[in-house]
């Protein structure tokens, strides 16, 4: 793989410090997940890097087991600490069909061993096994909704620490009496997340990922009236408010944007691996993933393109 060059950067933004200084205690979580792949290395350098990649959609139809590798190559190369995943890992199992949904589980599984560094996943929306009404499972199936994840990759919602700041990473999904499924951040999660604040100094760097977004443009410019956002995000800002809360990760619509709030923090939709379900750019956006620079307390960050689409016109040729 090709070595990383200003050219192949869609975006670059730098983010100033809020100007408080890292903390220098040690780190309080009551919860913690491992992460897949093994620990998270640890220079000792409180500089360090991270890449979220969201929406990879795998499945083995439309090369896109191929298309994903070339994500995980370009990552292994650009070398970060540890990956952190959006969500919708496979494409997809709400439709139930067991046999299915485990291969498309398994092959995300093997495939992102291929990650030289650990792996935090999210949960998306089509992650969740046999929601949908046409599922020939029903909800009193062992791996229904969230079990089928919970059984490959642990805890659909969990924090850890990594130099001096806490991660935070949410499951933002629920079903509806119409077995569709919706943007929610449920009661067990909210009590877990006070008991993890509690425990988390105010001054701490906090980075939350959620596959539906807490925040985002799209609605107004889409018009869909927040049907594509989590409900009660509002709660979760809330419960920040009193800590340092400086950047939120966000998937589910293959959108690519950045915000700042208020001065306090910054919000990025990173994108997706998979674009218009691997067939090419979904509202425009190019495939690739966000790469976060963390310095201090300040945190850049780039949109880097893993050369998908260039791969898929080829194949396409
Ligand atoms: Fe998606």
């Amino acid at each position: 793989m090709a070595k990383e060059t200003q050219g192949n950067l869609s975006r670059r933004r730098f983010i100033q410090a809020s100007g408080m200084a890292m903390a220098s205690m040690p780190f309080l979580s009551l919860a913690s997940q491992r992460p897949e792949n093994g620990q998270a290395k640890n220079s000792g350098d409180s500089s360090f890097e991270f890449s979220f990649l969201t929406d990879i959609h795998l499945k083995p139809e439309m090369n896109a087991p191929l298309g994903f590798q070339m994500a995980i190559d370009k990552v292994n190369a650009l070398n970060p600490d540890f990956v952190i995943t959006g969500g919708d890992l496979v494409y997809d199992v709400m439709r139930g069909d067991y046999a299915r949904s485990e291969m498309l589980f398994d092959l995300y599984q093997k495939m992102s061993r291929g990650f030289q560094m650990p792996v935090y996943n999210c949960i998306g929306n089509h992650d969740l096994f046999a929601i949908y009404e046409e599922s020939p499972e029903g909800a009193d199936h062992p791996d229904y909704k969230y079990g089928m994840w919970e059984r490959y990759f642990g805890k659909t919602y969990y924090s850890f620490d990594h130099k001096g700041w806490h991660f935070i990473v949410l499951n933002s999904l629920d079903v509806t009496e119409e077995k569709g499924y919706k943007g929610i951040f449920q009661a067990d999660q909210l009590d877990w997340l006070a008991e993890d604040l509690k425990n988390t100094d105010p001054s701490t760097p906090i980075i939350v990922t959620t596959h539906i977004p807490m925040l985002s443009t799209h609605w107004q410019l889409k018009g869909q009236n927040g049907a594509v956002g989590v409900e009660n995000s509002a709660e979760v800002i809330r419960m920040l408010e009193n800590h340092n809360l400086k950047l939120i990760l966000q998937g589910h619509i293959h959108w690519k944007e950045y915000g700042m709030v208020n001065d306090r923090f910054d919000f990025i939709t990173g994108g997706s691996i998979a674009g218009n379900g691997w067939k090419g750019r979904r509202h425009n956006t190019k495939e690739g993933f966000v790469q976060v620079k963390i310095q201090g307390e300040s945190f850049s960050w780039e949109y880097i393109d893993h050369g998908w689409e260039a791969e898929r016109l080829k194949l396409e040729l």
